[in-house]
C-alpha cells in the first residue's frame, strides 16, 4: 500500500510517500529563516508560505518518487496532518489533501501529528508493544502509553510550556537566534553542567504532568545577572560564529539542558510504575538533543528495553512520519470523508474516522 503524507502544521512544509516497505520519496521546505526575522513563528506568515509552497511540493515529490505515467493510480490512501498545530497552517493542508482526495478518487486520512512523530521510531526498528511514548517538541511534551500503532493514551502533558519552547525561550534570551534548541545544544556540549545550577520543575509531586514555566523563569533570571555570558549580536548568522559564545553559557547551556532532560527522566521513570513498556520511544524536535538522548539511553539501559530515537531527519516535523501513521491507520480499515476538520492546539483529535470492510 502507498500512502501520501502531507505535513502543513507549523513552519515545515512536507511531503512524503510511503509504502509498506519504507520510505519511497520525501520533500521538506521549512521556514525557519522567516520566522527568525519576528523570533518566533507568525502563524499569517505561516499558512501564507505552506500556500505558495505546497503545490511545487508535490511536483518535486512526483519527480522524485517516479511512479510512470499514471502516479495518482499507484496511491492507496492520501494521509493529512489534522491537528494539532497552527489553524491556517493546518487548513492549508488538509484543503490540499482534500481536494487531491476528491480530484484523484483517493481516500482521505486525517492524522494526529503527535501519533506521526511517535510513530516515526518505528521505520526503522520494530516497537515492541506496549511502549512509554515521550514526545517532546516545541509546542508539545506528552508521554503516552502505546498498546499498538492505533491505540495510544496519553499518560501526561505539559500544563503550560513544552520542553522545546523552554529550550527555545533561554537560547533566545541569551542572544540566540529562534528556533535556538539545536544551537543551545552545540554550546551545551562544549561546557560543564552543574546539575545544582537550574530546578527539575514540577516533580516533586507524584503525577506524570510536566510544567517548563519555572525553569524557564530561573534560566531567565540567571541570564539577567549575568550580562556577560549572552551571545555576542553580528551580522553573520549565529551558526557560523558559535565559537565566539562565552565558556560561562557553554556551561549554563549545559546546566539547562541536563535540566530539562532529568525533568523529563524523572516522569518517565515514573510512569514506567503504571505499567511496564517493552520498548521506550522518545521522538519530536527535542529527541534530537544529545543530552535527552544520554538520559533517555541511561533509562532504558537501566530498565533493560530497548531505546528507539527516529533518526535525526525524521526528529523534526516532517511528512514520512505522516504517511507511516497514515498506512498504519489504513491497516486498520480507516478513512475519513471529505468533512475532516483541522484540529488547533489545545483540543482533543476526535476519533471520527470510519471503519472500511
Ligand atoms: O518537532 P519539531 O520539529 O516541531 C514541533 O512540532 O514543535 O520540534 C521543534 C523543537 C524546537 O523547539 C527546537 O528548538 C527543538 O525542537 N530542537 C532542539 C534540538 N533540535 C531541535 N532542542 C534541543 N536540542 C536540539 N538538538
Ligand atoms: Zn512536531
Amino acid at each position: 500500500m502507498l500512502v501520501l503524507g502531507i505535513e502543513s502544521s507549523c513552519d515545515e512544509t512536507a511531503l512524503a510517500l510511503v509504502d509498506d516497505s519504507g520510505v519511497k520519496a520525501s520533500v521538506i521546505s521549512s521556514q525557519a529563516d522567516i520566522h527568525a526575522l519576528f523570533g518566533g513563528v507568525v502563524p499569517e506568515l505561516a499558512s501564507r508560505e505552506h500556500a505558495r509552497l505546497i503545490g511545487p511540493l508535490l511536483d518535486s515529490l512526483l519527480a522524485q518518487a517516479d511512479l510512470g505515467p499514471e502516479p495518482w493510480s499507484k496511491i492507496d490512501r492520501i494521509a493529512v496532518t489534522r491537528g494539532p498545530g497552527l489553524m491556517g497552517s493546518l487548513l492549508v493542508g488538509v484543503a490540499f489533501a482534500k481536494a487531491l482526495s476528491l480530484a484523484h478518487g483517493i481516500p482521505l486520512i486525517g492524522v494526529d501529528h503527535l501519533h506521526g512523530h511517535l510513530l516515526a521510531a518505528g521505520l526503522e526498528n520494530d516497537i515492541q508493544w506496549p511502549a512509554l511514548g515521550v514526545l517532546i517538541s516545541g509546542g508539545h511534551t506528552h508521554l503516552y502509553r502505546m498498546d499498538s500503532p492505533t491505540q495510544m493514551t496519553v499518560l501526561g502533558k505539559t500544563i503550560d510550556d513544552a520542553a522545546g519552547e523552554a529550550c527555545d525561550k533561554f537560547a533566545k534570551m541569551a542572544g540566540l537566534p529562534y528556533p535556538g534548541g539545536a544551537l543551545l545544544d552545540a554550546l551545551g556540549q562544549r561546557g560543564k553542567a552543574d546539575s545544582h545550577l537550574f530546578p527539575r520543575p514540577y516533580t516533586q509531586n507524584d503525577n506524570l504532568d510536566f510544567s517548563f514555566s519555572g525553569l524557564k523563569t530561573a534560566g531567565a533570571l540567571w541570564l539577567s545577572q549575568h550580562p556577560e555570558a549572552h551571545f555576542p549580536a553580528g551580522e553573520t548568522p549565529a551558526r557560523e560564529r558559535l565559537e565566539l559564545a562565552p565558556q560561562l553559557l557553554c556551561d549554563a547551556a549545559a546546566s539547562y539542558l541536563l535540566a530539562v532532560a532529568e525533568t523529563l527522566s524523572i516522569k518517565a521513570r515514573r510512569a514506567m510504575r503504571s505499567f511496564k513498556p517493552h520498548s521506550l520511544i522518545v521522538a519530536g524536535g527535542v529527541a534530537a538533543n544529545s543530552v535527552v538522548r544520554r538520559e533517555f539511553t541511561k533509562l532504558a539501559e537501566e530498565k533493560r528495553i530497548p531505546l528507539l530515537v527516529p533518526r535525526l531527519s525524521l526528529c523534526g516535523d516532517n511528512a514520512v512520519m505522516i504517511a507511516r501513521a497514515g498506512w498504519h491507520m489504513a491497516q486498520a480499515g480507516r478513512v475519513h470523508d471529505l468533512s475532516l476538520s483541522a484540529i488547533p492546539r489545545g483540543q482533543t483529535i476526535p476519533e471520527d474516522w470510519q471503519v472500511s470492510t
